[in-house]
């Protein structure tokens, strides 16, 4: 209470913002999305990160509220013209081609430590289920019809464009080239018989909803950007082509999808049957026979790449409104990572290899890396020298602190007998002015806001935030060693054994909080520090801070801790620890 209520105090007005990234009922499972990706080639940097924002939120709610289930959906999405194509050039099979490449994608998250609890793949059965089931439910509400439909279509992109949203950009090859002003794909003309869904009949609800939910989607512009479409498509300004979408393709053109039911002559355009996969997913439309309180459904959160808000933002929810189902409480848009300032792509082939790096340099650094520097607003062109610098800071911070705090040389006098918690320590070294008490009173005052400065950063859809919080505490610990100098001869013991504790308390906060981030670094320190699992790791016991918990445990197994190296490093370490920017 006593650590709580001052943590409380201090982050003051950072409670403020915060956003309901946790199940919002007691009992409701917690459902986090990733978009499914496209397997027609081999997954990027890129699609790590869509992941891993994904893991951290499931983790996180693991820890949060462990009596609370979390789906975590990823998967591959496998139709489409660009997977058509895709496959033809490879001269597959395209459930061949697709087997295989969606298999790449599984075996990231598995590398990358990515705990989804399932991946689908919308070549399944059951899938195609559902899909066919919504056909039928909005045909049935005469939400369907089928017409000429035209306009200017991206295979890249897998949409249509209106005039207004491409550009004549005549080459030498192709005097009539356009391309999409949005994404520079290149798009061609497209007149046919096609099925198209009322869309515009849901534009005045759904923006009644955004207008009422200003934190549904984040960071605010994309909320400002999907309002302001609205209200344009409301008022008919956005020229032709948005009133309906347009939601199957002639077999002719497209031959690897899902058939319109009832006229195979169709097949389902793939982002309507992409979408569809966040409710296949959990069951629908009889999710499993959940009970009502206990309906993953609708997702808490869902994480994209900032390139497919549209899809999310306005098709996905109209979709959902004419089935009557609730919709997802946030949408979490990313930036992107580039390369010379160019979105990392296939299509471009300017990707860095995850898998390679995770190689290279090992899961958990990777992760740090895209958790550290990733961004929700700007995009970041992906460097090697940065992975280096973060990569050398993880190590230096946590690593080098792990061993030196733990080390029996630095330790070896303490018997035990100088035992005080760190309350007392905080309270009897705060009545001292010299300035190795102050960096000790000022260390136990970080230990006691950072889990309240990671759960802000996490709670308002900043990872950056919450990690930097967990960078600040650490550098902290190493400054307060490093000023109290317990190799010095002459150190009292009672100063050695608040040296201790306090790194010690340093560990198992960082451990803890940690744990949504690098989980496997985590656990090793949390095992090495011998931390209950049932209720030693959860979010509950990191804000005791300073709580008799930690304190006894440290008491009673003083000097039995060994420091084992975190991090397996190829590369050398550096002389000085990395200074985080
Ligand atoms: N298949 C669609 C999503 C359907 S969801 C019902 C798709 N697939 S994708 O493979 O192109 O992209 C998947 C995710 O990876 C998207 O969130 C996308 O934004 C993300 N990224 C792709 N390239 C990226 C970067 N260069 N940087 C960060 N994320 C990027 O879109």
């Amino acid at each position: 209470m006593w650590a709580a209520r001052r943590a409380s105090q201090r982050c003051g007005s950072v409670f403020v913002r915060r956003l309901n990234v946790l199940s919002a009922s007691n009992t409701k499972p917690f459902y986090v999305t990733t978009p499914i990706f496209y397997p027609n080639a081999e997954p990027h940097i890129g699609h790590l990160q869509t992941l891993l924002i994904g893991d951290i939120y499931a983790r996180y709610n693991r820890l949060a509220r462990p009596w609370n289930p979390v789906h975590f959906l990823a998967g591959t999405d496998e139709h489409g013209l660009k997977i058509q194509q895709a496959a033809a050039a490879a001269g597959k099979e395209p459930g061949a081609f697709c087997e295989e490449l969606s298999k790449r994608f599984q075996e990231l998250a598995e590398a990358a430590s990515i705990q989804s609890t399932s991946f689908v793949r919308t070549s399944s059965p059951k899938h195609r289920k559902v899909v066919e089931h919504v056909w039928n439910e909005l045909t049935a509400k005469g939400l369907i019809r089928k017409t000429t439909y035209s306009g200017w279509y991206s295979v890249t992109d897998e949409c249509f464009y209106t005039k207004k949203q491409v550009v004549h950009a005549p080459t030498p090859e192709n005097p009539e080239a356009r391309h999409a002003i949005a994404t520079n794909s290149a798009v061609e003309w497209h007149e046919e018989e096609n099925y198209v869904f009322r869309l515009r009949e849901f534009s005045e609800k759904l923006l009644e909803h955004y207008n009422e939910h200003p934190n549904s989607i984040y960071p605010a512009q994309y909320h400002l950007d999907v309002v302001q479409y609205l209200k344009a498509v409301i008022d008919g300004a956005q020229g032709e082509g948005l009133d309906e979408l347009s939601i199957s393709r002639s077999i002719d053109r497209l031959s690897w999808g899902i058939p319109v039911p009832g006229d195979p002559s169709q097949t389902i355009y793939v982002w309507f049957d992409a979408l569809l996969v966040y409710l296949s997913g959990v069951g629908y439309p009889d999710f499993e026979g959940a009970p009502k309180d206990l309906l993953p459904w609708p997702p808490n959160m869902q994480i994209i790449g900032k390139d497919i808000l549209r899809f999310h933002a306005i098709y996905l929810p109209s979709i959902l409104l004419a089935l009557d189902l609730p919709l997802p409480h946030h949408i979490l848009a990313h930036a992107h990572w580039t390369v010379d300032q160019k979105k990392m792509s296939k299509s471009v082939g300017n990707v860095a290899d995850p898998m390679k790096t995770i190689a290279d340099y090992g899961v958990d650094k990777v992760r740090w890396y895209l958790a550290r520097a990733g961004r929700s607003r700007t995009d970041v062109d992906w460097s090697q020298n940065e992975l280096e610098k973060y990569s050398n800071e993880i190590q230096s911070l946590l690593g080098n602190y792990v061993l030196r705090v733990t080390s029996k040389k630095l330790f070896k006098s303490l018997d035990g007998t100088q035992e005080m918690s760190i309350k007392q320590i905080y309270q009897h070294y705060k009545k001292q002015d010299d300035s190795k008490s102050k960096s000790l009173v000022d260390l136990i005052d970080t230990q006691r806001t950072t889990p309240a400065r990671v759960k802000h950063g996490i709670e308002n859809l900043e990872i950056a935030e919450a990690v930097r919080a967990l960078v600040l505490l650490l550098r902290e610990g190493n400054k307060t060693l490093t000023e109290l100098a317990p190799w010095k001869k002459n150190t009292p013991p009672e100063l050695l054994y608040a040296n201790y504790v306090t790194g010690l308390e340093t560990l198992r906060i960082a451990g803890i909080c940690l744990q949504p981030f690098i989980p496997s670094t985590a656990e090793k320190l949390l095992d090495m520090l011998g931390l209950e699992r049932e209720r030693g790791r959860t979010w509950r016991a990191v804000e005791r801070v300073g709580g008799t918990d930690a304190c006894e445990r440290v008491k009673k197994d003083i000097m039995d801790i060994h420091g084992v190296p975190l991090f397996q490093s190829k590369k050398p370490l550096p002389a000085t620890v990395a200074k985080p920017v």
